[in-house]
């Protein structure tokens, strides 16, 4: 807390001293709790443009510098050097791990892979086209039945276990749905892998013929999955943070996190991205969609472009760009016309005027979806994807929350709009 005061002067001159909140870095918060109470107004901010929901020492973004660090180590450093499961250590953690911490860490995570064998039954259920975020949501969900007497919140070692059992058995589920997409039967994890050959084996393998993984592939998943570990109070997590505020089972939390990743203007993005790349399918038609894009009646607009948080580019978006150079150099693909007209497309609306006033640029999604297609994974696992690298920021988050000793069951406030006061009328007089 600083000392500085922020004088909000109501009505007839009113005055109101509202205390400043200080971060380790980035702007201060004006503290506004008190404000129903002693003034009798609330503040209104739909889409919590300016609005901090909560307290939290994992991630860090400065939107204007294009910043982004995990529990202060800045994302460029983890992605030359770490893996996904280091990373994982420490926003569950907080610190990066010793040799010791970190091979303790990875062999619970292997261990924890398998499903209860019931809960394949789910997967019966589903039409053989569903989507598999639907699925990868509800089976989730599902495990709030199968832990929720040994899932005491106020128990940090029960808050351990959950960290565990959700970042180990999530890529399970997602290639279960997987499987039932194509027809294919259930490959068990092999805990002789680690987690993204582990991933590979399960989408990829099949009984009839052995399998050969593709490091290639599975260091790429590594490094995308660093990039999509947290990103602070986005819009999934906040809904975990939210649901979980009330108490409720925490795989319910991710459930819910996992569903609001699902729309188009949040992780559903990525799997839009490619569509919308084959929609234009030539770089002669880039104009026309810039221009539908520019368009206030059409609503078009260019997926995997704009960002709340970054005004000036996402740091991830660059990572990932130059990623896909690699990547298909690695994988000998000669002819990428995907790759060829996004970077074309960014080019092109990068110059002009529309993009540049409202600071919009490539996000996160916009070339993560070349690199998975490229890897052989489909088009409707994108945004699953992206949901086994967030399901640790979800965890970190969570386990937060329910340690915060001044967490409130999230509860915003409205501007009703509706009628006033009205008398009811019998049906024969309306
Ligand atoms: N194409 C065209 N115009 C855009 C785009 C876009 N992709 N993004 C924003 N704009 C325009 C808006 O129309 C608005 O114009 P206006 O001021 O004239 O009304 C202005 O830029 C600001 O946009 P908002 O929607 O108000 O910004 P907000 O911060 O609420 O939304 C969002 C951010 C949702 C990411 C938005 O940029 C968008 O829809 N992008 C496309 C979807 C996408 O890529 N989502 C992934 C985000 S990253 C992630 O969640 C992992």
């Amino acid at each position: 807390m600083s000392d500085d005061v922020y004088r909000l002067i109501g009505p007839g001159g009113n005055e109101m001293k509202l205390p400043i909140r200080t971060g380790t870095v980035g702007p201060n918060l004006v503290d506004i709790g008190a404000l129903y109470k002693t003034k009798g107004v609330f503040t209104y901010d739909p889409g919590f443009v300016s609005t901090g929901s909560c307290e939290s020492d994992i991630t860090y973004i400065d939107g204007e510098q294009g910043i982004l660090m995990y529990r202060g180590y800045p994302v460029e450093q983890l992605a030359a050097n770490s893996s996904f499961i280091e990373v994982s250590y420490l926003l569950l953690h907080g610190n990066l791990p010793t040799s010791k911490e970190l091979e303790k860490f990875e062999r619970t995570i292997r261990r924890h892979t398998m499903l209860n064998e019931g809960m394949l039954n789910f997967f019966k259920g589903f039409r053989y086209d569903a989507h598999p975020m639907a699925m990868l949501s509800a089976v989730v969900g599902s495990m709030s039945a199968y832990y929720h007497s040994e899932m005491d919140a106020s128990n940090p070692d029960h808050r351990d276990i959950f960290a565990h059992r959700i970042l180990a058995k999530l890529p399970t589920i997602a290639a279960a749905a997987y499987k039932l997409n194509t027809g294919q039967p259930f490959i068990y994890p092999r805990n002789d892998l680690n987690y993204c050959e582990n991933l590979l084996h399960m989408l990829f393998a099949v009984p009839a013929e052995p399998y050969e993984i593709d490091e290639v592939a599975a260091e790429a998943l590594d490094l995308l999955f660093i990039l999509h570990a947290d990103h602070e109070q986005n819009c999934s997590t906040s809904t975990v943070r939210m649901a979980g505020s009330s108490g409720a089972n925490p795989y319910s939390a991710i459930a819910a996190g996992i569903a609001a990743l699902w729309g188009p203007a949040h992780g559903g993005a990525n799997e839009a991205v490619l569509k919308m790349l084959e929609q234009i399918g030539d770089v002669s038609q880039i104009k026309k969609y810039v221009d539908k894009a520019k368009d206030k009646s059409d609503p078009f607009r260019l997926m995997g472009f704009g960002h709340r948080v970054y005004k000036n580019f996402d740091p991830r978006a660059t990572i990932i760009r130059d990623m896909c150079h690699k990547i298909l150099q690695r994988l000998d693909r000669k002819d990428t016309p995907l790759f060829d007209l996004a970077q074309e497309l960014e080019q092109v609306a990068l110059k002009d005027d529309y993009f540049i006033e409202k600071n919009l640029y490539p996000n996160v999604d916009f070339y993560s979806g070349i690199i998975y297609k490229a890897l052989g994974i489909p088009t409707s696992m994108f945004t699953v994807m992206f949901a086994l690298g967030r399901s640790v920021g979800w965890a970190a988050h969570w386990r937060e929350m329910i340690a915060d000793p001044t967490t409130k069951i999230a509860r915003p406030r409205q501007l009703y709009t509706g009628p006033a006061q009205r008398d009811y009328a019998p049906i024969e007089k309306r």
